[in-house]
């Protein structure tokens, strides 16, 4: 239908409807609504179609993401390269976040698209605020806007929409997931892959092919990434773990062991220093060892780190130092572990508040 309607009409009429009444506010508000028309009158077959539709795409987002969230949970990671390991872990997570994604989208640009009436109007702008009976038909205007939107007189939909949620709890997943998956692992935002060293078992440091090091073969101002030398140590499962094992020359070692933090006292290992590779300011490999200066840099946002002072920030957006690992060379020669790091690695979310 397309309507026009440029008479006064009395408020008080009991035979007005909803929609006159909202025709009529915006009139007054300098609004003429020159065309309205449902796509599908009320209880139609049209109508009832296009709720099945949307039903089904918010149903599909329910059943994707749940689907998500058990997998991520559930389904046996690649990283743990056990028997139960599975390949499929990284497409499955995408094929159901996919589709549950593809499914909200639809059903709101059905919604929106195919059960949301058709309407011109044309305003004139004006200043100032408006006056109470304006505000009271506002009110009924936003009561319409909100029966056009509602889902209480299609059943179906309302139920659909509890699809949803699922979605919510696939946002959350891959934080709550990564702890329940390893119930073994409680601590895993607090503690590395060196958590079990201790001065009577140290862990070794080894290469990403699990050989050990020993002093001699980190030349002097060399450096070298190292891992746990434990099962898995090697792997992403430990990927907070990576450390900078550098060599420093004896006149920077010395100005170190001046500035050593109360914590980092006896960490390092005569000339030897040990830090986090995970930069405290968003977890980028913190890497790039200019060795003439003694500063560490992060490649993501440029924060340097000093390594003759604890490898504490001096630039960019960093504002806490690199833990620093304590070590010593085992009974075997080999660098090693005495114990995990006094603080979390990587960025300070636990400082905030
Ligand atoms: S992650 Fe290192 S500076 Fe931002």
């Amino acid at each position: 239908m397309s309507e026009s309607n440029t008479q006064v009409v009395d408020l008080d009429d009991p035979n007005l409807t909803t929609f006159d009444i909202v025709r009529e506010g915006a009139r007054r508000d300098g609004i003429e609504i020159v065309h309205y028309e449902p796509q599908y009158p009320a209880g139609s077959k049209g109508e009832k179609r296009m709720v099945r539709i949307v039903s089904f795409f918010f149903l599909l987002t329910g059943l994707a993401s749940t689907a998500f969230v058990v997998a991520y949970i559930w389904w046996p990671w690649e990283y743990e390269m056990g028997a139960n390991a599975s390949k499929l872990y990284t497409p499955i997570l995408g094929l159901t976040l996919g589709l549950a994604l593809i499914g909200v989208g639809l059903g709101i640009l059905t919604w929106g698209k195919k059960l949301l009436p058709h309407e011109i109007a044309i305003q004139d702008r004006h200043d100032g605020p408006s006056d109470p009976v304006e505000r009271k038909i506002t009110g009924e205007t936003l009561k319409f806007i909100g029966s056009e939107l509602s889902v209480a007189r299609r059943p179906a939909l309302k139920l659909s929409l509890l699809g949803l949620l699922p979605l919510g709890a696939a946002a959350a997943a891959p934080l709550i997931g990564g702890l329940i998956k390893d119930p073994h692992h409680p601590d895993i935002l607090f503690k590395t892959g060196f958590a079990g060293a201790t001065k009577e078992n140290p862990i070794k440091l080894v290469r990403d092919d699990y050989t050990p090091i020993r002093p001699e073969e980190v030349s002097t101002g060399g450096q070298i990434t190292v891992f746990p030398g434990i099962p898995g140590g090697v792997s992403n499962k430990y990927a907070d773990s990576p450390t900078l094992l550098i060599h420093l020359r004896e006149g920077d070692a010395e100005a170190l062991r001046a500035n050593l933090y109360e914590m980092n006292q006896g960490s390092p290992w005569q000339s030897y220093v040990a830090y986090s590779k995970i930069c405290t300011h968003a977890g980028c490999p913190a890497s790039l060892y200019e060795q003439q200066t003694n500063r560490l840099l992060c490649p993501c946002h440029q924060s340097q780190f000093l390594i003759t002072d604890n490898a504490k920030p001096i630039f960019g957006p960093a504002t806490r130092s690199l833990p620093m690992l304590p070590i010593t060379v085992d009974k075997d020669g080999h660098f090693a572990a005495t114990g995990d790091y006094k603080v979390p690695v990587g960025p300070a979310f636990w400082e905030k508040s």
